[in-house]
């Protein structure tokens, strides 16, 4: 049920005439009610080039993709309860406004999640951030949980999930259902990545339906090793070692 992708579409909705506007590839949209795509502007999409660019070198591949990260950590943050809260300015007026409601907390999923959580903290003044490693065990070939530190009222809060490259989806499923075996439930996790595959997002939100997924990209797919196309390469490599 998703949408054909054209390969060349106008990039931003309203920021130019329309015969200035770029053209560029911009993400597939799926017809998941669940699942938010960041809203594709010239801004967005200048700073996916950069990361996707295998010539970025890794300075600026962490620079841009940290800003992608601290777009999606804000959208991500929309989805949170609100209370009217209304303040008095220092003129004496009020402002009939809305204060957060409930606890967070981030959730990385290991090693390449990691390095959305400093995007989350220069959001949210500190946040506790818990990890999930899961590893493709060697005999079976299937995700396998190996660590877990997680905030031990995570079943109070809302969880902001972090992993940067949703490809298959097997690691995030396994760190949902691990949320899910630690009282989180299912709608009250937020599953944030820079791209995504389509058959990860398809396969991921039959599963889970009432999670929501907030990207900022959703590919054309996946090669035969599972490697996001056309992808980035490994987000992990190139934000650590590279
Ligand atoms: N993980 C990555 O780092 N890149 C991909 O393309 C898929 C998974």
């Amino acid at each position: 049920n998703e949408k054909p992708q054209s390969p060349k579409q106008s990039v931003g909705p309203d920021y130019r005439p329309e015969k200035q506007k770029p053209t560029a590839t911009v993400s597939t949209e799926v017809s998941f009610d669940n699942v938010h795509i960041l809203p594709q502007t010239p801004q967005l999409i200048a700073l996916l080039t950069m990361i996707r660019d295998k010539n970025t070198d890794r300075a600026d591949f962490i620079f841009y993709s940290n800003r992608i990260i601290r777009l999606l950590v804000e959208e991500g943050l929309n989805h949170l309860p609100v209370v009217e809260h209304t303040v008095t300015t220092p003129v004496g007026r009020t402002y009939a406004g809305v204060m957060f409601q409930g606890k967070i907390c981030g959730v990385s999923i290991m090693r390449a999640g990691e390095a959305m959580e400093q995007g989350l903290r220069d959001c949210c003044r500190s946040v506790r951030i818990g990890k999930i490693l899961i590893q493709r065990d060697e005999e079976t070939s299937q995700p396998k949980l190996f660590y877990d530190k997680l905030p031990e009222d995570i079943a109070d809060r809302w969880v902001l999930l972090l992993d940067p490259m949703f490809a298959t989806g097997g690691s995030a499923a396994m760190a949902v259902e691990v949320l899910k075996s630690r009282g989180v439930p299912e709608d009250r996790i937020l599953f944030l990545n820079l791209i995504a595959s389509p058959e990860g997002v398809a396969n991921f939100c039959k599963k889970f339906p009432k999670l929501r997924v907030v990207t900022a990209f959703i590919d054309q797919g996946l090669d035969e090793k599972n490697y996001i196309i056309p992808g980035l390469g490994d987000f992990g490599d190139r934000f650590y070692t590279m």
